[in-house]
């Protein structure tokens, strides 16, 4: 893991790095924090320190301080800073290559890649100097995360938003590349809801986690992605196009209608197997010791996009308690399709709602790779990267 130096300047998102400097630190990584004047009037750097368990750098000349951590010995420390929220003011002296405050002098004296994620007004942020500045920063190797569209503490509306804690720290260890440049992912996720009257319906543990990692893992590596969602409580990444259904008929629906442009179809969603054969439009009361409910089957969409005339790259998964090979196989040749990716859901480490994963991938020839148990991310990263080299 690794040093960050976590650079925090004057503005209200300031608020959000203190989120920020905990998920650096719940993903192992060792963080300083360096703060100016101005984002001291937004957030106390008692408050820093309290959450980084070091002492906050603020002055450039403090006796006490430079005979800690100088500002040479923060710049030699960092493996990476990152500042963030970096606002106008700052971008515009990093540019000019000021070195009038600790966190300027500690970025002209550091070795370290440099990453800012921008945060201000959506006029300052489209003013041509700030995007200027913007440019230069990057042509200098500077990484730029964000900024995000949305509503603005100053009440307007647009980009500027300080990109969320959680999506910066994915950002800074998951780079993007053009590798998928040109192709169409449709990826489903999720569970799918068979609704039996209007307060009750029958769904499965799946969390949506897998299938939105392997949106983000397939997006950062350059492709165009469709994500079709069942319902579930995760954000997708900024740029994945994403469809929420609910039922699997939906699912079908908003798959079907991607299709025909996509070049790689995942199908990571828990689609449920049976619905409800009626929907009953009012509450059912709980008047009879037995109910029964008549299920018909659900069309298995992975299938029918498989037997297209001329189908995308097809995965499956094969979510399984036992027999996982056996099953996963017998998947993969049933329903025609290029990889199947087995999934043992018996173990709650892995699988339904955990953050971590492992699954063995089998393909057509009978070859299988196996990618061990460790995060979504991670497990999705390197199956969208399978997935792109058995196509080519
Ligand atoms: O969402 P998480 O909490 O992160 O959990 C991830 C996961 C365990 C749900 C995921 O990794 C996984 O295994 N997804 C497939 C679950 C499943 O429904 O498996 P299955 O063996 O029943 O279906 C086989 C394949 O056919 C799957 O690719 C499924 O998406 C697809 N299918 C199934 C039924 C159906 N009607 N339509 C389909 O497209």
């Amino acid at each position: 893991m690794s040093n960050i130096l976590l650079a925090v300047s004057g503005g209200i998102a300031a608020y959000k790095s203190v989120e920020l400097c905990r998920r650096l630190q719940d993903q192992g990584h060792e963080v300083r924090v360096v703060m100016t004047a101005s984002a001291m009037e937004f957030v106390t750097p008692l408050t820093f320190q309290a959450i980084s368990g070091h002492p906050v750098h603020t002055e450039l000349f403090d006796l006490a301080a430079e005979a800690a951590m100088g500002h040479i010995e923060l710049a030699r420390w960092a493996d990476t800073v990152l500042i963030a929220p970096a606002t106008a003011n700052t971008l515009a002296k990093l540019v000019a290559g000021f070195s009038d405050d600790l966190l300027t002098t500690v970025v002209t004296a550091t070795a370290a890649p440099v990453v800012v994620a921008p945060a201000m007004n959506q006029q300052m942020y489209q003013a041509s100097t700030t995007q200027e500045n913007l440019a230069t920063l990057k042509q200098r190797g500077v990484r730029v995360i964000g900024p995000a569209a949305g509503a603005q503490a100053c009440g307007e509306v647009g980009m500027g938003r300080m990109v969320e804690p959680e999506l910066i720290v994915d950002q800074l260890f998951y780079p993007h590349s053009e590798l998928l440049a040109g192709q169409h992912w449709v990826i489903t996720a999720g569970p799918t809801r068979e609704q039996i009257d209007p307060v009750r319906f029958l769904s499965n543990n799946s969390s949506g986690k897998m299938g939105y990692a392997i949106a983000k893992a397939a997006h950062r590596l350059g492709a165009k992605v469709t994500l079709v969602s069942g319902p579930v409580s995760l954000l997708p990444e900024a740029g994945v196009t994403c469809v929420k259904v609910k039922s699997a008929l939906q699912m079908q629906q908003a798959v079907m209608e991607h299709i025909p442009a996509a070049d790689v179809f995942v199908a990571c969603a828990a689609v449920a197997d049976y619905r409800p054969v009626d929907f009953v439009t009012q509450k059912i009361k709980k008047n009879d010791e037995h109910l029964q409910i008549q299920l018909v089957k659900n069309p298995d969409i992975l299938q029918g996009v498989a037997a297209l005339p001329s189908p995308p790259f097809c995965v499956g998964f094969a979510a399984e308690t036992e027999r996982l090979e056996h099953y996963a196989k017998d998947k993969l040749q049933r329903k025609n399709l290029d990889l199947i990716c087995a999934n043992n859901v018996s173990c709650n480490t892995i699988g339904f709602d955990s953050d971590e994963n492992a699954v063995t991938v089998f393909s057509r020839d009978g070859e299988s790779v196996t990618l061990p148990q460790s995060c979504k991310s991670k497990i999705a990263d390197q199956l969208v990267r399978l997935i792109n080299k058995t196509m080519s």
